[in-house]
């Protein structure tokens, strides 16, 4: 399965076209046994289907442990989900919906991802790299956010979008009547970077091609079915679409600088804003954190 779409009836392998059903039950085996004999006892169906692997769909991504043995999905989200549950409430997974049309963009950039992140990580770029941005979520509008290990990024107290595009969705229906301009941006550590606002959200993976190029796959949800399909939504999915292709397009000069910079023997290191690059810094730690284990696993064999 090359890419998104709606399976129906049974998924085939383009190689020798045996067939499975949607449990991953092997069903057919054309030819297997000689030409015209589809069935063989040697290769017993029943002992042949697709692996299982642990996954759990969340905000219209598929999170998968090939180990088998990290923790429990919903108990590392849940310091998230409890934060955005004042936002989103109890039900917001459920009503976000993935456009079946549009409303996805990727670019690749030439950088590593966690620079990605980094920048993701901070508003304090915003004048000068986001005009646009800046003029309907100011800089001075924004805070903040890093906590519980693996979360890091900003809120804005005055996102908006809609008044300045004119675009009309959908709102959560638990979102807070007096914060409807309250948006939160957070990098879900290590490669997944989400943003929520009152009429939509967005999640974005980073996929690492090398150290030094990364796609950004970018994807919108709107509440309710109707928001992401409907044709008198359109225009406004379009807008908010744009509006994000504008601002992650603006990043790719700021990231690909920075790994050109990192790259130079002159470089020694960075500096942060004590106050500005907080959530930078927290990542940053994470990642520190992850790199000194994964050195001493190694030493110990
Ligand atoms: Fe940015």
């Amino acid at each position: 399965v090359q890419e998104a779409g709606e399976i129906q009836g049974v998924i085939r392998c383009p190689y020798h076209s045996w067939t499975y059903d949607l449990n991953g039950t092997l069903k057919g085996t054309p030819h297997v046994g000689g030409i015209n004999q589809h069935k063989d006892e040697r290769v017993p169906c029943e002992k042949h289907g697709l692996k299982a692997l642990r996954s759990h769909v969340w905000m219209g991504m598929v999170f998968v442990n090939l180990s088998g043995t990290a923790p429990d999905f919903e108990e590392v989200l849940r310091p998230l989900t409890e934060r955005w549950s004042q936002f989103l409430g109890d039900d917001g997974n459920a009503l976000m919906h993935v456009p079946r049309e549009g409303g996805a963009w990727q670019v690749e950039v030439k950088c590593n991802w966690k620079l990605a992140v980094e920048n993701y990580c901070e508003a304090y770029h915003l004048p000068w790299v986001h005009p646009s941005l800046n003029s309907y979520s100011r800089l001075e509008d924004h805070y903040n956010i890093a906590f519980a290990d693996q979360f890091a990024g900003q809120g804005s107290y005055a996102y908006n979008l809609a008044d300045v595009e004119g675009t009309s969705l959908p709102t959560f229906p638990s979102w807070p009547a007096d914060r409807l301009r309250n948006a939160e941006y957070v990098a879900l550590f290590p490669n997944v970077l989400l943003g929520i606002q009152a009429d939509h959200a967005f999640a974005m993976m980073l996929q690492p091609l090398a150290a030094n190029r990364t796609v950004e796959h970018l994807r919108l949800l709107f509440v309710g079915q109707d928001a992401a399909d409907a044709p008198q939504y359109e225009a406004s999915r379009q807008a908010v679409l744009n509006a994000w292709r504008v601002v992650f397009s603006e990043d790719i000069g700021a990231v690909e600088g920075m790994q050109a910079g990192r790259q130079s023997p002159g470089f020694k290191g960075g500096v942060f804003s004590p106050e500005m690059d907080q959530p930078t810094h927290y990542f940053h730690q994470w990642m520190a954190r992850r790199v000194l284990a994964n050195g001493q696993n190694q030493v110990q064999g």
